[in-house]
């Protein structure tokens, strides 16, 4: 290929960080499981020098692994990112930036609805670290600009929100945040590159929770973070080498396995969930379905703007919405009633406001107001998975026929 010429998203996702093996010329990666290296003497037990280390070989796998490499590489290259950094979870990817780049003192303004732990660990563990919390509703972009402070070191957010299918625009809130000089870091997991690439955008962070629609399998647990390469060098030495929340080389071979169809798999993820959504958009049982791809999404034209694939979470809801529940766990048949997303399979799982706000988002009334302009009473996220959509439509009439 020319030098001019970039590889497409699929040649990416199939070729990027992976090349034969060159001991035994296999074609796919082996999975390196062992621990430690026989090592060149010259290299010091110190991890100072991480650079130099990884240029010396793999010494010790917390500090850095041949499987785990490959699969850093092929997301660097499918998320236009500088360098990628792998942990055990996505949890541990979101604590292992903010430990790294925050201290005592330090102001986060950070959006009111994240997906839950994010939260939990916004309003239960870094205020006890001396480190201000301020949420703010991300799509209002009064509101951020309002509550940035000159003392702002990170803006923290995620679009579509988990779980309200809620957006931010991210060139926008990035060029509020600049002008207080402070960091840009959005969690992309509904995203996922193939829709939106948050660098390309003004963002300095991306994170991932590769256990979601890159593993694509629900087999393995995982979690990246994305950016600038000095910032993502120190970072590495903090929170792999002292803190120590690496990924298992056996859950990165799954992922980058999994990655060889990430493309496909979202287009594939899309198409149904604009099926099913504007199916029960239809429903006589659905009070209101929301989904980044219908005209109805009150925020569509970001979405058309900002999403080049609309993805495969929707919410949708109903009159009784824990009865329901109930019921569908029953009979649902190809959809499982269960946490997760960006699974080949549909996955569905009822989140009520209520509870929610209580035990993990600790709104204001005003945040409260807006949750609830998207949430109503309660939600049932929908993870559509790549099975017929006409089956997945079949199996919701079914099941919403027993209510
Ligand atoms: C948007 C988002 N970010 C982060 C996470 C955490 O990822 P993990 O479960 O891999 O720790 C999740 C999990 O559901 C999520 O939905």
């Amino acid at each position: 290929m020319s030098s001019k010429h970039l590889p497409g998203w699929q040649t990416r996702a199939v070729h990027a960080g992976e090349t034969p093996d060159p001991a035994t010329g296999a074609t796919t990666p082996n999975i390196v499981m062992s621990t430690t290296y026989a090592a060149d003497p010259s290299v010091q037990f110190s991890i100072a020098d991480q650079e130099g280390a990884a240029a010396a070989g793999y010494v010790y796998t917390r500090w850095g692994n041949p499987t785990i490499q490959q699969l850093a590489k092929k997301l660097a290259a499918l998320e236009g990112a500088r360098r990628c950094v792998l942990f055990g979870s996505g949890m541990a990817a979101i604590s292992a930036l903010f430990l790294h780049l925050l201290k005592s003192g330090d102001h986060v303004l950070m959006s009111d609805v994240t997906y839950a732990g994010a939260s939990e660990l916004a309003n239960e563990i870094l205020p006890k670290m001396g480190i201000h919390i301020d949420r703010v509703d991300m799509s209002d972009l009064e509101a951020v600009e309002k509550a940035i402070q000159p003392e702002t070191r990170l803006v923290y957010l995620e679009t579509p929100c988990n779980p309200l299918c809620r957006l931010t625009d991210i060139a926008e809130v990035s060029r509020l945040a600049k002008r207080v000089g402070a960091w840009v870091a959005v969690d992309s997991t509904f995203a996922t590159p193939l829709a939106t690439r948050p660098i390309e955008l003004g963002a300095d962070f991306v994170i991932h929770s590769l256990t979601k629609f890159l593993g694509g399998h629900g087999d393995a647990i995982g979690g990246a973070l994305l950016g600038p390469k000095q910032e993502l060098l120190a970072l590495q030495q903090n929170a792999l080498v002292r803190l120590g929340g690496i990924i298992s080389p056996f859950n990165a071979w799954l992922i980058l396995r999994g990655l060889a169809t990430f493309p496909l798999r979202m287009k594939a993820h899309e198409t149904n969930a604009l099926i099913v959504a504007q199916w029960l958009e239809a429903h006589p049982k659905v009070k209101r379905v929301i989904y980044p791809g219908l005209v109805s999404h009150p925020q569509h034209e970001l979405a058309k703007r900002q999403m080049s694939n609309f993805s495969g979470m929707l919410t949708f809801q109903v009159e009784d919405g824990p009865g329901t529940a109930q019921v569908l766990a029953k009979h649902l048949q190809v959809f499982h009633y269960a946490v997760s997303l960006g699974h080949h399979k549909s996955l569905l799982f009822y989140m009520d406001t209520a509870s929610l706000l209580q035990s993990s988002f600790w709104l204001t009334e005003i945040q409260e107001a807006s949750y609830r302009v998207f949430a109503g009473e309660g939600i049932f996220r929908v993870s559509i998975g790549i099975e017929d959509a006409s089956d997945l439509c079949a199996d919701l009439e079914q099941a919403l026929s027993n209510v």
